[in-house]
């Protein structure tokens, strides 16, 4: 058996308006990158096949599933995920007016796919920033 080390490749990406250089093996998801790599944790992995959309962060402002992603295939790229929203206290005390919506709202459930939908939120309320109930579900 001939073991070889897994190959690395750089990639160049911005990540929450921050400039990321990186290696990855290139079959790494994009959704292991961020959480394990990078630490952004808070895009969650539950179906790991494109069904939830837990994983669902924003590339080039358009909601994509990280775990169908390599992160290779967002080099380039500009990727959004949910910690970028409301920055850790003291940088901005203030959560998204999304974020305090769900909260007022009680809109979660258990609360582990959260993130994804606050993610497809965005472009979608971009795009119709006044959504009748029956184009929100
Ligand atoms: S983890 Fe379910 S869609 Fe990505």
């Amino acid at each position: 058996m001939n073991a070889q080390a897994p190959q690395q490749m750089q990639i160049e990406l911005q990540v929450n308006g921050r400039q990321v250089l990186a290696g990855v093996e290139p079959r790494l998801l994009l959704s292991d990158f961020l959480r394990h790599q990078l630490g952004l944790t808070g895009t969650h992995v539950g179906c790991e096949h494109g069904v939830c959309g837990a994983c669902t962060v924003l590339l080039d402002d358009e909601p994509v599933r990280a775990c169908l992603m390599f992160a290779v295939q967002a080099a380039g790229h500009t990727v959004r995920t949910v910690e970028d929203l409301a920055p850790a206290p003291g940088e901005r005390e203030q959560l998204h007016p999304l974020q305090v919506a769900f909260q007022q709202s009680h809109a979660l459930q258990c609360g582990f796919c959260t993130p994804g939908i606050l993610m497809s939120m965005l472009p979608f309320l971009a795009d119709n920033p006044a959504p009748t109930e029956a184009e929100i579900r």
